[in-house]
């Protein structure tokens, strides 16, 4: 398992600070979908595909683990299944309820069809 505090850190880290693993390839990730991934070392992400831009936050909700894999995007949120939550897709800030905890969000890369997250390095 990984520390999920620690992987939060990462959005402000210098990108040249971040390792990037390998989670999906592209076409398995349609546009419109939400994809639970794993990659190695145990990270777990959910990954977002908008207009074929993709998105990488942490796989569970902060409010009670709730796999996002199952919740759904709309209008630039991600939207948790079971108490509907809402993050910005950008940030993974809470938008609703306010104040309430926010979404770890992940740096993106596309090479070569290969998606690939970014973590600080343990
Ligand atoms: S578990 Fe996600 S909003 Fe409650």
């Amino acid at each position: 398992m990984y520390d999920r505090a620690e992987l939060r850190a990462t959005s402000a880290a210098p990108a040249d600070d971040l390792a990037y693993l390998p989670v999906a390839k592209t076409r398995d990730v349609k546009p419109g979908q939400l994809k639970g991934v794993r990659a190695r070392g145990g990270y777990e992400f959910v990954i977002a595909n908008v207009d074929e831009r993709y998105y990488a936050f942490d796989a569970y909700c902060p409010h009670n683990n709730w796999p996002l894999k199952w919740g759904a995007i709309d209008r630039g949120t991600l939207v948790c299944g079971l108490h509907l939550w809402r993050f910005d897709l950008e940030t993974g800030r809470v938008l609703d309820p306010p104040m309430a905890d926010c979404l770890g969000a992940y740096p993106v890369k596309i090479e070569n069809d290969t998606i690939l997250v970014g973590v600080r390095p343990k």
